[in-house]
């Protein structure tokens, strides 16, 4: 895939930074409403690392952060199935609430493997949020209790999503178009 492929915005910036306000509210209500217990924020590596940083900011809530780099697509543009861990969180999960942080869910195979390796690590409550869902493409059930926008099925890139490594560091989310 070249770089000079052009690129059609699906999602713009102001439209992200509209959906990402929204969900940081209904994020920081719903989480201040249920439960006390101490709150990390996981940001999944690479891809929710630009959604991560915005959402973050946004949240009124008291939060660690930490993350954790997995991987099951490498340079495919569909999914091995196996996740692969390369980089594991730091902090104990014990008796915490779990924010996962997500840029996508597609196969689900990836919020399926890291509910069961916090539950595993005591977390006390998971919930993901993504910026991105794409229900028609589930493998597996996995429940993401918050999501700024659903899409097609489409491969997408930007904003920290990626084609084999490139595009993370575009603004908007946007189809490759070859
Ligand atoms: C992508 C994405 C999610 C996962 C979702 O990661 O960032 O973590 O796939 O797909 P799933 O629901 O089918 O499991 P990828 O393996 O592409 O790694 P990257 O974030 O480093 O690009």
């Amino acid at each position: 895939m070249q770089k000079d492929l052009p690129i059609e915005v699906l999602i713009s910036e102001a439209d992200l930074q509209r959906g990402i306000d929204q969900l940081a509210k209904k994020i920081s209500v719903q989480l201040k409403n249920e439960g006390a217990d101490p709150l990390v924020v996981l940001c999944v590596l690479k891809g929710a690392f630009v959604f991560a940083a915005d959402l973050i900011r946004r949240l009124s809530l008291s939060c660690e952060v930490d993350f954790v780099q997995l991987s099951s697509y490498g340079s495919s543009e569909t999914s091995s199935g196996t996740v692969t861990c390369k980089k594991d969180w730091e902090v104990s999960m014990q008796g915490k609430r779990v924010l996962v942080i997500e840029d996508i869910v597609d196969t689900g195979f990836t919020c399926q493997y890291l509910r069961e390796r916090l539950l595993a690590g005591g977390a006390a409550d998971i919930y993901f949020a993504s910026l991105l869902n794409k229900p028609s493409r589930r493998l597996v059930p996995v429940e993401v209790e918050f999501v700024a926008f659903e899409i097609e099925d489409q491969f997408v890139v930007g904003f920290g999503l990626d084609a084999d490594e490139k595009y993370r560091e575009l603004p908007f989310v946007g189809v490759v178009r070859e």
